[in-house]
């Protein structure tokens, strides 16, 4: 392999990538973002790579999620305020359930570029090249909202550090305090329709007063009043990551500075290309979605080029194929892994092998396709002996209407209510919590089926 350096890349093919006309402007923002300040710090990759080799390890769980693709427009603190609290409530869920600590990577604060499965989209005979997220062209349907636009870079890259500014302040700043993220799950559960859950809600409110009773308390625990939150994002419009690219003067290794984790998308993993070509130079965690046409054999290619020292926690497998087909294709990819020894968190995304037209036209989940994907992923660990150590999920803290199905059942026609992801349907608040509860569910399962193996 030729040493690699943050541009490399440039010498590989490249797909999925807009092609600038303007070269000068593009120039130009490259040579601007080249001189602001990394948005994360190398010691906090470490850190996170350090959570996620005790996800490897079963020791942790990994819970990614949030928006498909964040929005210029609908920026706002809310938005992120909310979306940071249905995460923390899920991760107690699921803390609770797994008994280890839940490791909170955000989709956020950088995740702009979208991968598209055709470049062109026609409406009503009108053909336009496709929207590729706000960092590289725009969502409105005329020819020049549709021109790639450097100068976005620099807009993404002001919001990516406001999301992050505030992502730090609710971490530290008493909003993460448990028994306030407690008080509104309670609230979920009081619902009839989710009165299924209010058992676990309970015990989690009789764990909280037990604590607080023996004097373990927020007031004097720190590990009860602040989170660590990480944000991820697909690695997709190189440019951009390459100026944000940094060499740690601590270790000498390349940080990928737009972001605590990186992944790389179905669509862009091709061994030789060049979003893995740059992945593979940095020293950050790496996701790699596999989806249904990701084969044993370019796992067993792409695996030793993304973690070249098997470092445990370095590589999260995000498996991505679709309710009932987990069976056939999830298999074979474990078996490559243990045949190369590797050491990679599983997680399962079970959103982008299950998005559907709806009868009223609207890019829908089905919900229960969502959660059957999981039950399969964890049915399949079991099976296997293997550790599933995480789940990816596209979801947001405001109450839409995008996935249908959930508790308060979303149907096909009340999908226009509140349709606002600018590409990819997410799960709203109440579906989030509903989904963390059952997954929760599985967790608890797997305990106990190991605990009664020990005890056996
Ligand atoms: C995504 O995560 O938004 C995405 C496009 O996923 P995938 O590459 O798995 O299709
Ligand atoms: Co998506």
């Amino acid at each position: 392999m030729t040493e690699w350096q943050k541009s490399t890349w440039r010498n590989k093919p490249r797909v999925q990538m807009p092609d600038y006309t303007d070269a000068a402007a593009l120039n130009a923002v490259e040579a601007q973002l080249t001189q602001y300040p990394p948005l994360v710090f190398a010691g906090e990759a470490r850190r996170l790579k350090h959570e996620l080799a005790a996800a490897s390890r079963g020791e942790a769980f990994l819970l990614q999620g949030g928006d498909c693709a964040e929005s210029f427009d609908q920026f706002s603190a809310n938005g992120i305020r909310d979306t940071f609290k249905v995460m923390l409530q899920m991760a107690m869920i699921l803390t609770f359930g797994a008994k280890v600590p839940v490791v909170k990577v955000g989709r956020m604060a950088g995740q702009f570029a979208k991968p598209r499965s055709a470049p062109t989209e026609t409406v009503d005979g009108v053909e336009l090249p496709s929207y590729r997220g706000d960092i590289i062209n725009d969502l409105a349907f005329t020819p020049e909202a549709r021109i790639p636009d450097p100068n976005k870079m620099l807009q993404a890259y002001t919001q990516a550090a406001a999301t992050l500014n505030l992502l730090r302040a609710f971490s530290t700043g008493g909003y993460a305090d448990v028994h306030q993220v407690h008080s509104w799950t309670l609230g979920f559960t009081e619902s009839e329709k989710a009165a299924r859950f209010r058992d676990m809600a309970n015990r989690i409110s009789d764990t909280l007063d037990f604590m607080k009773a023996a004097g373990v308390d927020s007031d004097g625990t720190s590990a009860l009043k602040t989170v660590s939150f990480y944000t991820s994002h697909e690695s997709l419009l190189l440019e951009y990551e390459e100026a944000l690219t940094r060499m740690d003067s601590t270790s000498g290794k390349w940080l990928a500075g737009s972001g605590h984790m990186i992944w790389i998308g179905d669509r862009t993993r091709q061994p030789d290309g060049a979003h893995v070509e740059f992945a593979r130079g940095v020293m950050n965690p790496i996701g790699l979605k596999c989806g249904p046409t990701t084969t044993a054999e370019d796992l067993k290619v792409l695996m030793p080029k993304l973690n070249p020292e098997n470092e445990a926690g370095k590589l999260t497998l995000i498996a991505r194929f679709g309710a009932g087909t987990v069976a056939e294709h999830l298999p074979p990819l474990i078996k490559a892994v243990q045949e190369e020894g590797a050491n990679v968190v599983w997680s399962c995304d079970p959103m982008h092998g299950n998005t559907i037209k709806s009868s009223t036209g609207y890019k829908t989940r089905p919900f229960d396709s969502v959660l059957r994907e999981v039950q399969e992923f964890f049915g399949i660990h079991a099976a296997e002996g293997t550790i599933p150590g995480g789940v990816h999920f596209e979801m947001t803290g405001q109450d839409v209407t995008e996935c249908t199905g959930g508790v308060h059942a979303v149907t096909d026609e009340d999908l226009s209510a509140r349709y606002h992801t600018a590409c990819d349907p997410r799960l709203n608040a109440s579906q989030s919590l509903e989904l963390a509860f059952l997954v929760a569910e599985e967790l608890t399962k797997r305990r106990e089926a190991h605990a009664q193996q020990a005890t056996a």
